[in-house]
């Protein structure tokens, strides 16, 4: 092999600044990859979900259920918490029975607070159409803006009284209020600490949707909790990928990022 005409020295000048280049870009994307973020979807399908355990083996159309239509009503506590409803699709051993037992969706959709299961309304659930409920998007037209997600800021919508949604189907239930806002500093130096504010949290939650399961009761003694696995939909992403603003929004974590 011809190694070319080239002096042993003047390559080696072209060599080094490549492998510094390689090197430099190699490192640079293993640190973009890590942070590979799920594609969006638009905003008024950012948070739906097409259920589809049982209903396609069982000669029916998969449900559509639109997060932002139910979370204006009610809080994620109230289904996450006190109807047992996974935050994880497919994974919630809905039936037919039990809906019209009055579990799940049945605890509702009874006909008093929202249609009934009936026949005329099989089709509104069982539709396989993920974006079913799409030209309702506009009566939320005048809700505070944000950049990500359903491009509609929730925290500012409820403070503003915009929404009200219930915490509990029992009446005179009262959250536990707790206000403690965390500093999380990341693993990484350079990298500006995340805040965790409870008082937002519980708003919407229950202590338990994430104490013990998702995180730890004391502050930095979760396993593994770093960015990379945040963006596979652990910790902060089981949620901040999928119904509350997305990962992509990363100032409103990392409040010192640009
Ligand atoms: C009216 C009931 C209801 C409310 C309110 C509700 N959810 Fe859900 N959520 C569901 C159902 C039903 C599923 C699907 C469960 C299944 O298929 O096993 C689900 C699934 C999820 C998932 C998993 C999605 C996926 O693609 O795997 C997340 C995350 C989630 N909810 C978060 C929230 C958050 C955060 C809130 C509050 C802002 C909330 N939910 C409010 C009913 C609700
Ligand atoms: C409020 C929403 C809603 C309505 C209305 C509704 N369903 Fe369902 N149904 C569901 C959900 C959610 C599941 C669980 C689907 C899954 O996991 O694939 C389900 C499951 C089913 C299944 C799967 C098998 C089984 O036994 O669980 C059948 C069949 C079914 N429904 C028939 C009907 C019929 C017929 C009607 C009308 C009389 C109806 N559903 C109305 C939400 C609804
Ligand atoms: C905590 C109460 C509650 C639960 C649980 C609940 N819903 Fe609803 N749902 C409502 C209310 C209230 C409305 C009416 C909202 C409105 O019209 O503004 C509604 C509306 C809907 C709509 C109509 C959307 C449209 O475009 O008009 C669908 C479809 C639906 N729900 C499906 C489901 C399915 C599927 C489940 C179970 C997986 C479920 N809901 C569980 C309260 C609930
Ligand atoms: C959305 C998830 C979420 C909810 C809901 C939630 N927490 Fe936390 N909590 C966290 C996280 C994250 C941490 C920090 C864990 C870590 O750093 O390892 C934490 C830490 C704590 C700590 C330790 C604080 C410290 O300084 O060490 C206490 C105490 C606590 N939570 C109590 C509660 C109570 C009480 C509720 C309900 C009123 C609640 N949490 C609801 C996510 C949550
Ligand atoms: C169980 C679901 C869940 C988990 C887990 C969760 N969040 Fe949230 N978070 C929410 C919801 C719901 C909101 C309300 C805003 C929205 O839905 O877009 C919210 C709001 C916030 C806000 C408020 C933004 C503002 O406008 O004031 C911050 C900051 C935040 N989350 C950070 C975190 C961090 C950091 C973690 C992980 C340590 C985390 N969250 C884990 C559900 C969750
Ligand atoms: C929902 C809140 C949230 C959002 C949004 C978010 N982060 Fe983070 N991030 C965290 C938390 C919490 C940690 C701290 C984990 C720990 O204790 O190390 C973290 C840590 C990090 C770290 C330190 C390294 C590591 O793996 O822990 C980097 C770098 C980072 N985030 C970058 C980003 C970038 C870039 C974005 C936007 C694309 C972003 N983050 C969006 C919550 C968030």
């Amino acid at each position: 092999m011809n190694k070319g005409a080239l002096p042993e020295s003047a390559r080696r000048l072209i060599l080094l600044p490549a492998v510094f280049i390689f090197t430099f870009l190699a490192a640079a994307t293993a640190f973009s990859e890590s942070f590979k973020l799920p594609p969006l979807s638009s905003p008024e399908q950012y948070g739906n979900i097409l259920i589809n355990r049982t209903s396609e083996k069982n000669g029916v159309k998969p449900v559509s259920f639109s997060h932002w239509i139910h979370r204006t009503k009610y809080t994620c506590r109230v289904c996450h918490l006190e109807l047992d409803f996974n935050f994880r699709i497919n994974s919630t051993e809905i039936t037919e029975k039990a809906n019209l037992d009055g579990k799940f969706c049945g605890a509702c959709h009874n006909g008093r607070l929202a249609f009934g299961h009936t026949k005329e309304n099989c089709t509104r659930c069982h539709n396989g159409d993920i974006a079913y409920s799409k030209a309702r998007f506009r009566e939320l037209s005048a809700f505070p803006k944000t950049e990500y997600g359903n491009r509609i800021d929730w925290v500012a919508a409820q403070a503003k009284g915009l929404i009200k949604p219930k915490d509990s189907l029992t009446p005179n239930f009262k959250q536990m209020p707790f206000e403690k806002k965390l500093e999380l500093a990341a693993e990484k130096s350079g990298t500006p600490p995340a805040v965790f504010p409870h008082r937002i949290h519980t708003q919407w939650l229950d202590c338990s949707n994430c104490h013990p399961d998702i995180f730890n009761i004391k502050k930095k003694t979760t396993k593994h909790f770093s960015m990379d696995r945040i963006v596979k939909f652990e910790f902060c992403g089981v949620c901040h990928l999928r119904t509350a603003f997305p990962l992509d929004d990363c100032s409103r974590c990392h409040p010192g990022m640009k």
